[in-house]
C-alpha cells in the first residue's frame, strides 16, 4: 500500500523522469493576486501559460511537476464530507509551448495521466472513466480528446461529455483557460446509488470520484468576458492528493488515509471519543489545523480582513468545535504538532514555524475565548423571542462585538432551527468596510491601529519603497497614496509607463537589502517647515499639523508620517512586490508584501 509520501514522491519522479523541472510548490500567498489564496498548482505559472513571459527564461524546461499547497475557501461548509478539504495538497504537471510545436498537448497528456495511474500505480483501468468538454458557443466540442481516449483503450461508453461548469477551466474570472478533460476513478457499486445515468458527476452519490483534471489552455478570457485564442497550447494538470492517497489506500474518505490518520488519533486521546462517534466535528477540526497550521507559517496572522480572515474563521471555528467535544485548552496545539511531524520531510518550514505557530493559535484561542461566553449569551437572548430568522443587524452585532464568523452564526442558528439573513448579513458588513476604510484614510497616513504589528512593518516598507522607486525610476515618483492592512501593502504613485521585469526587480533588490542593512528607524518631532527643509518627503494632500513627525530610514529615507514605525529594518523579514499596474492615469500600483 502506498502512503501519501510515497505517492507524492513517486509523482514528481516519475514526470521528473520524463523530462519535466521539479518546481517547489509556490507560497499560499499568489503571486498574482487575483485569488486571495493559492487554490491550484498553475498559479504560478499564469505568465509562462499566457506567454507574457518565456518559460525558458526562469525553468530549465516546458515541462514542469509540482505538489502545491492550496487553500479553497469554496469548499468550508462542504468539509466534514468524505472528499473536501480547505488545505489540500495539488500533483501537476505543465507543458508551456512557446509554439505550438514543442511540448506535448492533448495525447501527451492523455498518455502520460494513464501511465502514471496504470502502469506506476497500479490502478485498474477499467474502473477508470473520463469526461470531456460538449462545447458551447464559443468553443468547440473536444472530439479530439474522446478520440485519443478510445485511441488508449477507454471504450466511448466510459467517455461522457458536459458543459463549461464541469469541463472548462479558468482560475477566477480572466486569464489562460480552456476546455478539460477529467478521469474519475469508479470506487464500485456500493457506494453508487440507484440512478439509471449514475456515472462521473452524479448529484446522488459520490461512486466516482474526480481524481486528475487535465486542461487543455489555449484560450484566455478578458475581461469583457471574450476569449481569444492564445499565442501557444498549454497543458496545466491537477489531481489532489488527498483524493488520490484514497483511492490507493482503498479508504471511503480521505480523513481515513495516512494523511489524517495521526492527527485524528491525536483527537481520539486527548478527547477520549471515537472518530466514529463524532466523525463530522473530528472531521472539521482535522482538515482546519492542516489549514491553521500551514497559513501561520506563511506569516498570515488572525484578523478581520482578506487572508487573515480566512485564518480566523478556520481557527474560531475549531475552537467552538474543539469546545463542543469538550477537548482540554491546548487540543489545538497538540494537533499542531501532529500536523508539523507529518509534513515537515516536505515543508521543512513548518518546523522552523512552530513556535510561532504555537504563539498565534494560543494568542487567537484567548481572544476569542474572551468573548464567546458573551456572545454566546447574547445569541441565546436572540432565541427567547423564539425567532424564525435572524436579522441581519443582530448576526452583524455577533459578528462584530463577539467576533463570531459566519459560519459560527450560521452554525448555532441551525443547531436551533431557525435562519439568518445572509444577504443582509453582508450588506452590513460591506456597509462597515467601507465606514472603516475611510475612518483609516482618515486618520493621516492611513495605518489601522488595529492592525497590529504586520501593518506597522508594512508601513516602513513602504517608505523603503517610495525611496526605491525615486532611485529606480526618477525623482518624479510621487506618492499618490497608499493603504495597509494586516496583510500587504498598496502604494500609487505618480510614474507614466509600466514598469519592466528589471525595474520591478531592482526595487524589490534594493528594498531588501536596506532590510538586510538593519538600518535604524528614527523618529523626530518637528514643525512642517522644518521638516521640509530637512529634506522630509510630504506628499499628503492634507493638512498637516503644526508638529509633524518625521520618519528616517538610515540615510536612506527621510518622510514626513504619523507612523508607526518598526525600530530597526531587519524587522521587516523579506519584501515582496507581488503585483504592478495601472491605478488610473499617470498612476502606477504596487502590491507587495513582506515574507518571514
Ligand atoms: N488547474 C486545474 C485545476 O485546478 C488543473 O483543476
Amino acid at each position: 500500500m502506498y502512503s501519501s509520501e510515497e505517492i507524492r514522491k513517486r509523482f514528481l519522479k516519475f514526470f521528473q523522469e520524463r523530462g519535466h523541472q521539479i518546481v517547489p510548490s509556490a507560497s499560499l500567498i499568489p503571486l498574482d493576486q487575483t485569488v486571495l489564496l493559492t487554490s491550484a498548482g498553475m498559479q504560478q505559472f499564469v505568465p509562462y501559460l499566457s506567454g507574457e513571459k518565456s518559460v525558458l527564461q526562469d525553468f530549465k524546461s516546458r515541462h514542469l511537476t509540482s505538489s502545491q499547497k492550496c487553500f479553497r475557501t469554496l469548499d468550508i461548509d462542504s468539509v466534514g464530507d468524505d472528499i473536501h478539504h480547505t488545505f489540500f495538497e495539488m500533483l501537476g504537471n505543465w507543458s508551456i509551448g512557446e509554439d505550438s510545436k514543442k511540448g506535448y498537448f492533448k495525447a501527451g497528456a492523455i498518455e502520460l495521466a494513464l501511465d502514471f495511474f496504470i502502469q506506476e500505480l497500479g490502478l485498474n483501468k477499467d474502473k477508470l472513466w473520463v469526461t470531456v468538454f460538449k462545447g458551447n458557443e464559443f468553443i468547440p466540442e473536444d472530439e479530439e480528446s474522446i478520440q485519443i481516449w478510445q485511441k488508449n483503450g477507454i471504450p466511448l461508453e466510459r467517455i461522457k461529455e458536459f458543459g463549461e461548469k464541469d469541463n472548462f477551466w479558468i482560475a477566477g474570472d480572466t486569464g489562460p483557460c480552456g476546455p478539460c478533460s477529467e478521469i474519475h476513478y469508479d470506487r464500485g457499486s456500493e457506494f453508487g446509488c440507484d440512478s439509471l445515468d449514475c456515472g462521473p458527476n452524479c448529484p446522488h452519490c459520490d461512486r466516482f470520484v474526480e481524481a486528475w483534471n487535465l486542461v487543455f489552455m489555449e484560450y484566455e478570457k478578458d475581461q469583457k468576458g471574450n476569449y481569444h485564442k492564445l499565442s501557444q497550447k498549454n497543458v496545466d494538470t491537477g489531481a489532489g492528493l488527498e483524493r488520490l492517497t484514497a483511492i490507493l489506500q482503498k479508504k471511503k474518505s480521505s480523513f481515513e488515509t495516512d494523511l489524517f490518520v495521526g492527527i485524528i488519533k491525536k483527537m481520539e486521546e486527548v478527547v477520549q471519543q471515537k472518530y466514529e462517534d463524532q466523525k463530522r466535528i473530528f472531521r472539521i477540526i482535522s482538515d482546519h489545523i492542516r489549514g491553521i497550521v500551514f497559513l501561520i507559517a506563511e506569516g498570515i496572522l488572525p484578523s478581520n480582513v482578506e487572508r487573515g480572515y480566512i485564518l480566523r474563521r478556520i481557527l474560531r471555528r475549531s475552537i467552538r468545535y474543539g469546545q463542543i467535544i469538550k477537548a482540554p485548552g491546548d487540543f489545538l496545539l497538540l494537533l499542531a504538532k501532529e500536523v508539523i511531524k507529518k509534513y515537515s520531510s516536505f515543508y521543512p518550514e513548518l518546523e522552523e514555524k512552530q513556535e510561532e505557530i504555537n504563539k498565534v493559535i494560543r494568542k487567537e484561542e484567548n481572544k476569542f475565548n474572551q468573548t464567546l461566553q458573551r456572545g454566546l449569551k447574547e445569541f441565546d437572548k436572540l432565541m427567547i423571542s423564539n425567532p424564525k430568522i435572524i436579522g441581519a443587524k443582530e448576526a452583524f452585532k455577533l459578528y462584530q462585538s463577539y467576533g463570531f464568523p459566519l459560519e459560527l452564526i450560521k452554525e448555532l442558528a441551525r443547531e436551533r432551527k431557525v435562519g439568518i439573513d445572509q444577504e443582509g448579513f453582508e450588506r452590513e458588513l460591506k456597509k462597515h468596510q467601507e465606514i472603516s476604510r475611510k475612518g483609516s484614510k482618515a486618520k493621516f497616513g492611513g495605518v489601522d491601529r488595529e492592525a497590529g504589528y504586520m501593518a506597522t512593518k508594512l508601513h516602513t516598507a513602504t517608505h523603503l519603497l517610495h525611496q526605491a522607486l525615486r532611485v529606480v525610476l526618477g525623482k518624479q515618483v510621487q506618492q499618490m497614496g497608499s493603504d495597509i492592512n494586516a496583510e500587504r501593502l498598496r502604494f500609487d504613485f505618480f510614474h507614466n509607463t509600466k514598469m519592466d521585469s528589471e525595474e520591478i526587480d531592482h526595487v524589490e533588490r534594493m528594498v531588501n537589502q536596506k532590510i538586510e542593512e538593519d538600518l535604524k528607524v528614527k523618529k523626530e518631532e518637528m514643525s512642517y517647515q522644518e521638516a521640509v527643509q530637512s529634506g522630509a518627503l510630504a506628499f499628503f494632500k492634507e493638512k498637516y499639523p503644526e508638529k509633524v513627525s518625521v520618519y528616517s530610514v538610515g540615510s536612506f529615507s527621510k518622510e514626513i508620517c504619523a507612523g508607526p514605525h518598526v525600530k530597526h529594518t531587519a524587522e521587516l523579514g523579506k519584501f515582496k512586490i507581488i503585483k504592478e499596474s495601472s491605478s488610473s492615469a499617470g498612476v502606477r500600483r504596487i502590491k507587495a508584501v513582506l515574507l518571514k
